[in-house]
């Protein structure tokens, strides 16, 4: 869609990152780490610094201090971490449990490892919730591993209490691993609060938490991110890890250290987002569409059964051709052929884009 987009000089609201800058005093960090001479590998496991750091927010978030020699990898964005997780994990015939919509990097590396993707389909009619009695019935034997996503990309939903004691219920008494994909953490609105696994013994000791520096600082583009995990799975993540990326940016690395240490760094950022979203759900109230609720993460689904019965793909693409907008069809994220006539937009932009975006939509 951002190739279409561009080809059409169209507002991408379509992929999600940030068209706004990051904050100049890490930009400025960065350069002062590369000319203090931090230039050459990191450690393995990352920079020592930054893994205490990421223990001690942890600690203080949920209650549970990840040891930072032994628990705590940091990765080539989160991305690296959740391919490397099912590489450390999957060998051929295993099951894994996926929620779709689903951020589509999770299915290609577990059928890359031979393994087998068993789906459960959320949708729409009742707001993307889990039916928790049908994710039970796909768990058998030969399931190894389950993967959340919450906040999630792209349904805007969260994992809330009762969600967390049936997963504990659908897992205990078996060897079934977690990754828990918790990129939005800081990302939420309304007052929710973010269920970690971090916070629940009986999903933690079985889980492989994953998250993004690029969703926490807007810099997408440094592909910086981390994975915790007990010290055996973290073992285990490592051999790979060591052999896959070995380590990654070390000027970085080190920048981040310093600009965390002020909490404010991410701890304003569900407040920052929250605004956009409320300005562009403002925006999109002259327009046709149906938002749906949005309580965290930067995208926003909406509903255009009312507009036209195109397909997902069909209406997206007109979107962009026709109108200068671009989105991202729902049925991307689903690996069965399924169409709500639902789009995401990703609203993690300037107020100008915003506005100009939903200009043109209105004309809709
Ligand atoms: C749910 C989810 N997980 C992981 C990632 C990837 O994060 P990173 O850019 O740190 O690799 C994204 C990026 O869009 C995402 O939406």
């Amino acid at each position: 869609m951002t190739q279409l987009a561009n080809e059409h000089q169209a507002v991408n609201l379509s992929q999600g990152f940030p068209d706004f800058e990051t904050s100049p005093e890490l930009i400025d960090l960065v350069y002062r780490k590369m000319n203090a001479g931090h230039n050459q590998y990191a450690p393995m496991e990352g920079v020592l610094r930054l893994r205490e750091l990421i223990a001690e927010k942890n600690e203080k978030l949920h209650g549970y201090y990840y040891h930072p020699e032994t628990d705590i990898t940091i990765t080539a964005g989160a991305t690296q971490a959740i391919s490397t997780v099912i590489t450390t994990i999957i060998r051929p015939g295993e099951e894994v449990i996926i929620i779709e919509p689903a951020y589509d990097s999770y299915t290609p590396i577990v059928k890359a490892m031979g393994g087998i993707v068993k789906t459960l389909e959320l949708s729409p009619t009742n707001n993307y919730r889990i039916d928790w009695f049908v994710l039970r019935r796909l768990i058998n034997s030969q399931t190894k591993l389950i993967i959340i996503n919450t906040p999630n990309n792209p349904s805007a939903t969260l994992f809330e209490e009762s969600d967390m004691q049936e997963f504990i219920r659908a897992v205990e008494g078996s060897d079934i691993l977690i990754l828990s994909d918790e990129v939005y953490e800081h990302i939420i609105f309304d007052g929710y609060k973010h269920n970690s696994v971090i916070k629940y013994p009986e999903l933690r000791d079985r889980s492989f938490v994953v998250a993004s520096f690029g969703k926490l600082f807007h810099t997408t583009g440094w592909k910086l991110g981390y994975c915790l995990a007990p010290k055996k799975l973290m073992e285990e993540f490592r051999k790979l890890h060591q052999f896959q990326v070995f380590s990654v940016n070390t000027p970085m690395q080190h920048a981040i250290a310093d600009y965390m240490q002020d909490e404010e760094s991410y701890t304003q950022l569900g407040d920052f987002f929250e605004k956009k979203r409320n300005m562009f759900f403002k925006l999109m109230e002259g327009t046709r569409f149906k938002l749906l609720p949005c309580k965290g993460t930067y995208f926003a689904l909406a509903q255009y059964d009312t507009i036209s019965d195109e397909t997902e793909l069909e209406f997206a693409k007109r979107l962009v051709k026709d109108y200068g907008v671009a989105s991202i069809p729902l049925s991307s994220f689903y690996s069965q052929d399924i169409d709500n006539k639902v789009i995401r937009f990703c609203f993690a932009k300037k107020e100008a884009t915003l506005e100009q975006a939903t200009k043109r939509l209105r004309k809709v």
